[in-house]
C-alpha cells in the first residue's frame, strides 16, 4: 500500500482521532463474540469444578459441569467451544487406547453438550499426549516419535469424536499426513460435514507450560516436542505446512501460539485467504493474569488489546481462555 497524502498542515493525521465518534468511523477492525472459541478442560467425576493452579480462573470440569459451561457460553454469545481432556497418570497407557474410546471424558462431554446446547459448535483435540504415558503427541518407539503409526491412531481418535457429534476436528499433533488421512476416513464414514481445523503452524513453545499442567502432562512429558513441532526461528516453513494441510482437506488453519507469532498469522492470511485462527495459549493467558494480579497492568484492557491484535493480524477467530470474560465486555 502506498498512501497518498498532502504535506503538513494539509494533512493532520490527528484529525481522525479527535473523538470517539470519528475513531469509530475510521476503525479498521472489530472483535465480536462470534470470533471466539473457548477452550474447556474435562475430567472424570460429577459435580467437579477444580481451578487449575497455573491458570487462575480456568477450571477442569466433570461432564455435568461442562454442560453448564456450554450453556453459559451460549448465553454469552460464544458460538464455539473446544474440549481438552484432563487425564490422571492412571488413565494413561503406552498404547493410548483411551484416545479413541467412545466413553472417554471428551467424547462423553461432546454427546452431553450436543444434546443440551444443540447450536454450540464443538471442536476437539486430536493428539495422543493426553492419553500417552510419556506425554508425547505420538507413539514413542526406541526414543523416536513415530509418524505413520501415530497417524493411524489419530484417525481412530478423530472418528470417535465425529461419531460423538463433534463439528470441528482439531488435530494438534503435527504429524505428517494426518489431515489427508482424517479427511479420507471422515468421508468414507459419511461425516462429510465434519470440519477440520488444522493446527498447521504449531511451534515448539514454552508458552504451553501451564496447559501441560492443566491436562496432567507436565509430570508425564519426557524430553521435548522439537522433532514434530516447529522451530520458533522459522516462518517460510509455516506457509509450506499451511499449504500442505489445505491441500489435504483442512477447512481452516491455526497458528499457535498467538501473540508472539502475529507475523505468521498475517503471512498465512495474505498467502491463502483461508479461514485463519490463532490460539492465545495458556502461557499468554497466565502472563496477563499474573501481571494483573500483581497490579502491574489493567487486566481487561490488556486482554481486549491482545484480542484485537489477532483481528488486526488477519485472524478470523481466536481460541482464548479469556472468551467468557471478553464476551461479557463485548456483550
Ligand atoms: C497438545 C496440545 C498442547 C496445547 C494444545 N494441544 C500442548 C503441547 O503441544 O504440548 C497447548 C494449549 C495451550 O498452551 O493453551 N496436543
Amino acid at each position: 500500500m502506498n498512501p497518498i497524502q498532502a504535506p503538513f498542515p494539509a494533512t493532520r493525521l490527528r484529525r481522525t482521532r479527535q473523538n470517539e465518534g470519528i475513531r469509530g468511523l475510521v476503525r479498521e477492525n472489530a472483535l465480536s463474540t462470534a470470533d471466539l472459541i473457548w477452550p474447556l478442560f474435562v475430567r472424570s467425576g460429577e459435580g467437579v469444578s477444580e481451578e487449575i493452579a497455573s491458570m487462575p480462573g480456568v477450571f477442569r470440569r466433570s461432564v455435568d459441569r461442562m454442560v453448564d459451561a456450554a450453556r453459559e457460553a451460549h448465553e454469552l454469545g460464544i458460538g464455539a467451544i473446544c474440549i481438552f481432556p484432563y487425564t490422571g497418570i492412571e488413565e494413561r497407557t503406552e498404547d493410548c487406547a483411551g484416545a479413541w474410546d467412545p466413553e472417554n471424558h471428551a467424547n462423553r462431554a461432546i454427546r452431553a453438550i450436543r444434546e443440551a446446547v444443540p447450536d454450540m459448535v464443538i471442536m476437539t483435540d486430536v493428539a495422543l499426549d493426553t492419553y500417552n504415558i510419556n506425554g508425547h503427541d505420538g507413539f514413542v518407539v526406541d526414543g523416536e516419535i513415530v509418524n505413520d503409526r501415530t497417524v493411524e491412531a489419530l484417525v481412530k481418535m478423530a472418528l470417535s469424536q465425529a461419531r460423538a457429534g463433534a463439528d470441528i476436528i482439531g488435530p494438534s499433533d503435527m504429524m505428517d499426513g494426518r489431515i489427508g488421512a482424517i479427511r479420507q476416513a471422515l468421508e468414507a464414514e459419511g461425516h462429510q460435514n465434519v470440519m477440520i481445523q488444522s493446527y498447521a503452524a504449531k511451534y515448539a513453545s514454552a508458552f504451553y507450560g501451564p496447559f501441560r499442567d492443566a491436562v496432567g502432562a507436565s509430570g508425564a512429558l519426557t524430553g521435548n516436542k522439537k522433532t514434530y513441532q516447529m522451530d520458533p526461528a522459522n516462518s517460510d516453513e509455516a506457509l509450506r505446512l499451511v499449504a500442505r494441510d489445505l491441500s489435504e482437506g483442512a477447512d481452516m488453519v491455526m497458528v499457535k501460539p498467538g501473540l508472539a507469532y502475529l507475523d505468521i498469522c498475517r503471512r498465512v492470511k495474505d498467502a491463502f485467504g483461508a479461514p485463519t485462527f490463532a490460539y492465545q495459549v495458556s502461557g499468554e493467558y497466565s502472563m496477563i493474569k499474573a501481571a494483573a494480579a500483581q497490579g502491574m497492568i489493567d487486566e481487561e484492557r490488556v486482554m481486549m488489546e491482545s484480542l484485537m491484535a489477532f483481528k488486526r493480524a488477519g485472524c478470523d477467530g481466536i481460541l482464548t481462555y479469556f472468551a467468557p470474560m471478553a464476551a461479557r465486555i463485548l456483550g
